[in-house]
């Protein structure tokens, strides 16, 4: 929901002044969808390292609405009670709120046997188009019908049935959806092409070990023998694994503004596309043992450039993609940054421009960066979440006072912010 909170940022006018220690939370795209596979539980399921943001509190919403409760039952951990009735309908409010509120989609469709939905909401990234997820479960037997802004999918009345689901190009929510599906379909279900993110295969191995066979997770071809059992987590809970994005945020933060910052609680496995671009770029990155980075940059040589093409995991990440232009204003020459994913994520350079920054954009997946560029504090307005952390790094190097309004985009994927960021000697306040 829009707030009228903004975050005025000092900016430290290109010194390197930050230092001391920042550590990351749950990573948002595991937690959200561990609380959609609450649905196909017999039992109540216990999610820990859930970072306090504003998604976490729409899926509560979108659960709620479909008959669950969710408790908070200790700092970063919630309870989903089992849905003891049938529900075949998400609410429409807070589904269009949240894009991953159609994961969920998955369990009750193979649970219940119908589900209907709203085109799911998100950031505007471009088209978000669900159609991989219509044609999977068309092949895993479903009937779609369209009415209004409502998609409503029948199975057979035996059931969702296997099937074999090779995928035009990976995606992150349509591999989850369709792999928590097929745990409920008897059958062998092949997803071919899937996405190899590592909170797939966070997901995947939970899910094991409260009964399914999921196999493959973490490599393109997924398979999954389904059964009519529904899962039971025992005393087991979910383990939200760390935020890789927030993680590599912190670390291009760290590479620009501070002397030295070690990034605890993250998982350095999950951030070679990061960590070897700002090696190259002259940052000193050590990982140590138990999840815990250093960052640091004593020289005064000029940062190397280099160029950026986001991919699936392992390649670059898209939600890196704003943070490393900031940081590319800063290097020495000319990069290109090329959005491979999503055709309208660079809507956040206008405001970058107006903050001093050299920037062509070339074509909607294309800009070339030229720096160095000294960037001056203005009024910024943040059109989704990582593009919102994106202007808060750009803030922080400026010379000046920045404001960042539409501060909702930042709350929806980091927790309190300002407080953590504080902790490190960056000057900002929510007002
Ligand atoms: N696509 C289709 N048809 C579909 C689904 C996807 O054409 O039915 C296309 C997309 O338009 C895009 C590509 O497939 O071009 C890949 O997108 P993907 O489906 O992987 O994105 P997503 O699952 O909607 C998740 C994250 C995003 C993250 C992307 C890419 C969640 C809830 N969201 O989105 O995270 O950018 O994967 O890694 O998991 C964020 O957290 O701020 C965020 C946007």
């Amino acid at each position: 929901m829009a707030s009228p909170e903004r975050f005025l940022i000092s900016g430290l006018g290109g010194q390197r002044a930050l230092n001391g220690c920042i550590s990351v939370r749950g990573a948002k795209n595991a937690a959200l969808k561990a609380f959609a596979a609450s649905a196909l539980f017999k039992d109540n399921l216990t999610i820990h390292n859930v970072p306090d943001i504003e998604d976490v509190k729409e899926m509560c919403k979108v659960l709620e609405g479909i008959g669950s409760k969710t408790r908070k039952v200790g700092d970063s951990s919630y309870e989903i009670s089992a849905l003891s009735k049938p529900a075949y309908q998400l609410p429409r409010v807070a589904a269009k709120r949240l894009r991953a509120s159609i994961v969920l989609i998955g369990p009750l469709l193979a649970r219940f046997g119908k589900v209907s939905f709203p085109h799911p909401g998100g950031c505007l990234l471009g088209a978000r188009p669900i159609d991989f997820f219509l044609n999977g479960f068309k092949r895993m037997g479903a009937k779609l019908s369209e009415r209004g802004e409502w998609y409503e999918l029948e199975a057979p009345s035996s059931g969702l049935r296997a099937a074999e689901i090779f995928f035009k190009r990976p995606s992150v929510t349509v591999t989850e959806t369709l792999m928590i599906s097929a745990v409920f379909a008897r059958g062998k279900t092949v997803l071919k092409n899937a996405a190899m993110e590592p909170e797939i295969v966070s997901l995947a191995s939970f899910l094991n070990k409260s009964g399914a066979r999921i196999s493959g997770a973490g490599t393109p071809t997924i398979t999954i023998t389904g059964g009519k059992n529904l899962l039971s987590a025992g005393n087991r809970a979910f383990e939200t694994p760390p935020d890789r994005i927030e993680a590599g945020s912190f670390l291009i933060l760290g590479a620009l503004a501070a002397r030295e910052l070690k990034i605890t609680d993250c998982n350095p496995t999950h951030l070679e596309a990061i960590i070897d671009v700002l090696r190259f770029s002259g940052s000193e990155i050590e990982i140590e043992k138990n999840g815990v980075l250093t960052v640091r940059n004593r020289s005064r040589k000029p940062l190397n450039v280099f160029n950026v093409i986001t991919r699936e995991y392992p390649g670059f990440p898209t939600d890196l993609q704003a943070p490393i232009t900031v940081y590319l204003t800063q290097a020495n020459g000319e990069a290109l940054v090329f959005e491979t994913i999503f055709e309208g994520r660079f809507r956040y350079i206008d405001e970058l421009l107006h903050m001093g920054a050299d920037i062509i954009a070339c074509d909607p997946h294309r800009v070339v960066v030229r720096g160095p560029a000294l960037l001056s504090g203005k009024d910024l307005s943040s059109p989704d979440i990582r593009a919102g952390l994106a202007y808060v790094i750009a803030a922080i190097i400026a010379k000046g006072d920045s404001v960042i309004h539409n501060v909702h985009y930042i709350d929806r994927g980091y927790e309190r912010i300002e407080e953590r960021l504080q902790n490190i000697g960056v000057k900002m306040i929510r007002k």
